[in-house]
């Protein structure tokens, strides 16, 4: 039962900061989960909105500033945002990371990054996820790089998640824990794909996925799992 930490370990840190991925580690998560946008520069932000004024004292979107001006922003009055490279650097192969794409056009160099950790850094392709709810996004993926393993992201349908992932040879399947039962579970773990649920924080709700036998749990608090 791998344990995922949900934009870094949530419920502990500001979310998606590379010191929520700190303690992620620190709570020895097999992976961690983040969300990224592009800055108007081209470099890979991970933050959750497409906007910085939930998380940070400014406002605006995120694809209208630079790099620089990203960086004079705080986050919970004391953070940087981070760059998805600084989150490579910091967990820097202790764990595997789940790259969650918020729009198609972070595809092309979200992939870009990958492969200059696997050919330069030492990385290899399982310390790598790319999930996203755009499934378009996902195709491109899988067509720029088919060695990448895809986590196919679903609110709404595990039986449409089943046929895409089939259609592009996912590794695996990212639905809201709502959608699942141990049937359903099985039925795509027999397709050969594994099965990661999310959000799943509370004891009991853990403890019902855990029962429908599930590959791993993505949760804001890893450590409970
Ligand atoms: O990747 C799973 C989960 O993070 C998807 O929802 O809104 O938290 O990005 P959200
Ligand atoms: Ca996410």
């Amino acid at each position: 039962m791998l344990k995922i930490a949900h934009r870094g370990a949530k419920a502990y840190e500001a979310e998606n900061t590379l010191q929520a991925f700190q303690k992620a580690l620190d709570l020895h998560s097999d992976g961690i989960e983040l969300d990224v946008h592009l800055s108007v520069d081209g470099h890979i932000i991970v933050m959750h909105d497409e906007t910085i004024d939930k998380m940070t004292n400014g406002k605006g979107d995120i694809n209208t500033y630079t790099l620089a001006e990203l960086k004079s922003f705080l986050v919970a009055e004391k953070y940087q945002i981070p760059t998805l490279n600084e989150v490579f650097d910091l967990v820097d192969k202790k764990c595997f990371i789940n790259v969650e794409l918020k729009n198609a056009d972070t595809s092309k160099q979200v992939v870009s990054l990958i492969e200059e950790y696997i050919s330069e850094k030492g990385w290899n392709y399982e310390h790598f996820i790319v999930s996203s709810f755009d499934w378009n996004a996902l195709n491109e993926v899988q067509n720029l790089n088919p060695k990448i393993l895809i986590g196919v992201l679903t609110e709404e349908d595990v039986k449409e998640a089943l046929a895409f992932a089939e259609d592009i040879k996912a590794y695996a399947i990212h639905p809201d824990f709502q959608l699942l039962n141990k049937e359903n579970v099985k039925q795509i773990q027999e397709k050969g794909f594994l099965v990661f649920p999310w959000t799943v924080n509370s004891e009991e709700d853990i403890q019902n996925v855990k029962s429908y036998k599930v590959d791993g749990i993505i949760s804001d608090n890893p450590d409970k799992i």
